[in-house]
């Protein structure tokens, strides 16, 4: 099996190594980075960094390309695309340092390139989006982490907002009451974009801190990402190994 991996903030170390993968220009502009090369439980794994590399400045939420990135793996011609997203946690149980597999979007992005419909090669499409997961891929990754003793919220609805500033309070109320589970910025639009190319992708989610105006702790929502980022994505990369070693 092919998996392509788009690691989010932290994920510099996830899977770290590996050899780049020599990438045509592509028709959408400069990916986010390299693609590097791992091979896990004889598996082969594709992973892109999507703020960037390590040693540069990174790219914000809302100026990824993510057109580029998707279409990169797309070339690469993997079976399955999995996003690697730190999120805030809304709802009460998604504690720091928990992973969730969510199973719906709400988009409150804006004003980011969100298709590649509109040319002569890519003619408009109404892609359907009403379950925004591959169904297929968050079920072995759900028996993946059941087989690996990983615990995580096996559904649940995340919003996503431009950043990349965080939110106020009251838009993390709002976004509660309209049914969010969770609040990041990047899994809109990767996730319809992967959808328009027919891409079996799903997200997992690591919470690194409660979202704004939730945090019991009083830490602030800094201190609480520096506490819970290295032992949520390691997490995430067992994860990764059990879906791999039971492929
Ligand atoms: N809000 C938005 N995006 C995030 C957050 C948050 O609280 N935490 C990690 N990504």
């Amino acid at each position: 099996m092919r998996l392509g991996i788009i690691g989010g903030s932290g994920a510099a170390s996830f899977l770290s190594g590996g050899q780049p993968v020599p990438l045509a220009a592509g028709p959408w502009g400069e990916c986010s980075g390299l693609v590097r090369r791992v091979v896990i439980s004889g598996h082969e794994v594709l992973l892109m960094s999507r703020h960037g590399e390590p040693a540069s400045p990174a790219i914000p939420p809302h100026a990824v390309n993510y057109r580029a990135n998707v279409w990169a793996f797309h070339e690469l011609g993997i079976d399955h695309l999995l996003g690697i997203n730190t999120v805030g946690g809304i709802s009460p149980d998604t504690a720091c340092g928990s992973l969730v597999l969510p199973d719906q979007l709400i988009d409150y992005s804006w004003g980011r390139e969100h298709t590649y419909c509109g040319s002569a090669e890519f003619p408009l499409q109404h892609a359907e989006f009403t379950m925004p997961f591959s169904a297929r891929l968050r079920e072995q990754l759900l028996s993946a982490a059941h087989r690996a003793g990983i615990s995580l919220r096996p559904v649940g609805t995340y919003g996503v907002t431009q950043g990349p500033r965080l939110e106020t309070a009251a838009e993390i109320d709002r976004m509660e009451r309209d049914g969010c589970d969770l609040v990041g910025m990047t899994a809109m639009p990767e996730a319809g974009l992967a959808r328009e190319l027919d891409i079996s992708y799903a997200i997992c989610c690591v919470v690194v801190n409660q979202a704004a105006g939730r945090s019991p702790s009083g830490l602030g929502i800094h201190a609480e990402i520096a506490a819970h980022l290295a032992a949520g994505l390691s997490q995430a990369e067992a994860l990764v190994e059990a879906f791999l070693s039971g492929s």
